[in-house]
C-alpha cells in the first residue's frame, strides 16, 4: 500500500521568532511509518517540527504550519491508499503574522482564526477504496465525541484517547479504537510501539476487506 502519515505538531507563527504550538513529539506517527516500511509498504511522512530522526526508505516532507500540512496532504492524497493523521494540528493560527519581531512592552491582544480541518477537507475527496485513520484527544465523553468525529470526518478508523495520556502515553487514560463498521476495541495501556503495530495490522485487514 501507499501510506501517507502526518506526525508531530504544527507551528503557527506570530512573528518571525514566536509561534503557537503544542508538545507533540511525533513518536507514534514515526513508529507507524517505520513499521509500515518494514512490512514493505511505500511510506511518505509529512512531519511538523520534532526530534524524530529521518527513517531509511521513508520519504519525509517537513512543514511547519497547518496550512502547509494541508497543502502537502491534499496534493498527495489522491495517489494514496491510506492516510493516517497522527499530527497534532493547531486548531488556530494568528490572524496575521507580523513581519518584524514584535517589541511590545505592554499588554496586547492576539487575534486567532481557526485553521481548516485537514481530515474533514480530505475526506470529502475520499475514494471508496481509500482508508483514512484519524485521532481524537478528549477531556470527557470520549466515546460519545469519538463516535461523532468518526462520522463527521468520514473516517474508517479513529483512535480516541483522553487527556490523562497527554505527555505520558500510555498514562492512566483510556484508549479506544473505533471502526466505521461499529466495532470498538479497548486498547487502554498499549504503548506507542504496540499501538503502532496494532494499527498497521488493522489497516491491512481493513484494506483486504475492502478489496474483497
Ligand atoms: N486535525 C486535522 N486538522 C485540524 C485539526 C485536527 O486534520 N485542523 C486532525 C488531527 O490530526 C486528528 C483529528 O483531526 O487526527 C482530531 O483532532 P482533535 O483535535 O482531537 O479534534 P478536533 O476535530 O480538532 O475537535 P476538538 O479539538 O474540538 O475536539
Amino acid at each position: 500500500m501507499k501510506i501517507l502519515i502526518t506526525a508531530g505538531p504544527t507551528r503557527e507563527y506570530i512573528d518571525p521568532v514566536r509561534f503557537i504550538s503544542n508538545p507533540a513529539t511525533g513518536t507514534l506517527g514515526y513508529f507507524i511509518a517505520k513499521k509500515a516500511k518494514e512490512e514493505g509498504h511505500s511510506v511518505v511522512i509529512v512531519s511538523g517540527p520534532c526530534d524524530m530522526p529521518e527513517l531509511k526508505g521513508v520519504e519525509r516532507i517537513q512543514i511547519e504550519s497547518a496550512l502547509q500540512m494541508k497543502h502537502e496532504v491534499e496534493k498527495m492524497f489522491p495517489e494514496m491508499d491510506v492516510l493516517v493523521m497522527t499530527a497534532a494540528v493547531s486548531d488556530w493560527r494568528p490572524a496575521k503574522k507580523f513581519p518584524e519581531k514584535l517589541k511590545l512592552k505592554k499588554s496586547w491582544t492576539l487575534k486567532l482564526v481557526p485553521n481548516p480541518d485537514i481530515l474533514k477537507s480530505v475526506s470529502k475527496k475520499k475514494k471508496k477504496e481509500q482508508i483514512i485513520v484519524g485521532f481524537a484527544l478528549e477531556s470527557n465523553n470520549v466515546l460519545e465525541n469519538a463516535k461523532r468525529k468518526l462520522v463527521d470526518k468520514k473516517l474508517d478508523i479513529l483512535v480516541a484517547n483522553t487527556v490523562e495520556n497527554f505527555g505520558k502515553f500510555p498514562g492512566r487514560g483510556e484508549i479506544f479504537v473505533l471502526y466505521s463498521d461499529g466495532r470498538i476495541k479497548n486498547c487502554t495501556g498499549f504503548s506507542k510501539k504496540v499501538l503502532a503495530s496494532f494499527l498497521l495490522k488493522e489497516i491491512e485487514q481493513f484494506q483486504q476487506r475492502k478489496l474483497r
